[in-house]
């Protein structure tokens, strides 16, 4: 198994991995709290399926942010995407979906950082002919900013921002960070050596800036005396940036700060490739992805042909062990999309055993088929009405915290 910030493969062991990284699973007293705070204040009806199937699975800190907050203690959330390819899948929907539950159910200010500099300092190219392609990635931002925002945010609540037009501000902190990490650090958690370009070895630093809310003076009105705690809900392969962030985090607030300025986090497991239950989906093999662009009949086509079966070879055979539903990826794929646990139970029943309505692989395929046209067709309908002008005013610096409560 490899899980980095550039790779993820193998067949992912998850209890190993939050050894091996030195999170912490999240335990049922602590989905109790979360529960608390969030369900219980009537401002979201459940928690999300997401947290109740385990997706979300691993933290840091976060038992002592819900206790500071639940004292009073303000907060908000941060994540981000590296906008690397004009139509975001699936699987990038995952993080996006459950911070936007976390927005509601906490009723907190949100930062969303879009990388379009770590695209380009990774994947990007000069060429002595035409140059460079730094600002494809720019106006990759704003295309994949009109998919985030389609997710549902509370406006009044979020600032998106763009690496390259919001930096000036992050500056400071940037500069900080600089100081406190050692070329060696940086190369130790993510591989680079002398022969990568200086900027990558600069950028981890620049997604470290978001977790400290004076980068925001003007959108969380805050500054270097501010109590705001910061959690962060993102797949686990982004750890590594944050464990580099928690590592230097006291030197850049006052030292009263709840956390000594280290952000709280919420890890969250890979969404599997349609090929297999191993790694994570990838945008490069087309086949491997439901994009967010997909016509109804592209998806039926792909999942048909493509989504991995833990179904057997024969009738016989199906009938009498029923499907392997740890492989299966269209009964993988349901865990994150049906919210109905009821209907969950039953189709895993049915498959498992090979018996009733679901009882083998093309029932449940068309099932999911049926789940994701909607939900697809939905979030289309949603994004054609954002406009270029819509991203850019979710885009500008204004304050998001007199609307909170
Ligand atoms: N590096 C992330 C990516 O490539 C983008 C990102 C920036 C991010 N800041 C973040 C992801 C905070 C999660 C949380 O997609």
């Amino acid at each position: 198994m490899v899980v980095n910030a550039f790779e993820v493969s193998g067949k992912i062991d998850y209890t190993k991995l939050v050894d091996k990284f030195g999170s912490n699973l999240i335990s049922d007293s602590l989905m109790d709290k979360l529960e608390a705070l969030t369900v219980g204040k009537g401002r979201v009806p459940r928690m999300h399926r997401f947290l109740r199937r385990g997706m979300f699975f691993s933290h840091r800190d976060l038992d002592t942010l819900l206790r500071q907050v639940e004292a009073g203690a303000p907060m908000y959330l941060y994540t981000g995407r590296g906008p690397s390819s004009q139509s975001m899948h699936l699987g990038h929907l995952i993080p996006f979906l459950f911070t936007k539950w976390l927005q509601d159910a906490l009723d907190v200010p949100l930062v969303i950082q879009m990388t379009d500099d770590e695209k380009f300092l990774f994947k990007g190219h000069y060429d002595d002919q035409t140059g460079d392609n730094l600002l494809d990635f720019q106006s990759l931002t704003m295309e994949n900013a009109r998919d985030i925002i389609a997710c549902g945010f509370d406006y009044n609540k979020t600032f998106l921002f763009s690496d390259l037009d919001y930096v000036g501000s992050m500056y400071p902190n940037i500069v900080r960070i600089w100081k406190a990490v050692t070329t060696n650090t940086v190369n130790g958690i993510f591989g680079f050596d002398g022969s990568s370009n200086i900027g990558k070895i600069a950028f981890p630093a620049i997604q470290a800036a978001p977790s400290f809310a004076s980068s925001f003076p003007v959108v969380l009105e805050a500054d270097r005396n501010s109590n705001h705690l910061c959690l962060i809900p993102c797949a686990i392969d982004q750890d590594p940036y944050f464990r580099m962030t928690r590592d230097v985090a006291h030197k850049l607030v006052h030292k009263q700060h709840g956390l000594g300025g280290k952000p709280a986090l919420i890890h969250s497991k890979f969404f599997p490739p349609l090929q297999g239950a191993e790694g994570k989906m990838s945008s490069s093999n087309t086949n491997s992805a439901i994009f967010l662009t997909d016509s109804p009949d592209d998806i039926e086509r792909k999942i048909k042909q493509h989504a991995f079966s833990g179904g057997r070879e024969t009738k016989k055979e199906q009938q009498e062990l029923g499907a392997d539903l740890e492989v299966d990826v269209s009964y993988q794929w349901m865990r994150f999309f049906l919210e109905d646990d009821d209907e969950l139970e039953k189709i895993g029943q049915d498959y498992g055993s090979g018996s009733g309505e679901y009882w083998n692989t093309g029932k449940v395929k068309g099932r999911l088929i049926e789940i994701l046209k909607e939900l697809v067709a939905e979030h289309q309908e949603r994004r054609a009405t954002i406009t270029d002008e819509e991203v850019r005013k979710w885009m500008a610096e204004r304050s998001i915290v007199k609307n909170s409560t």
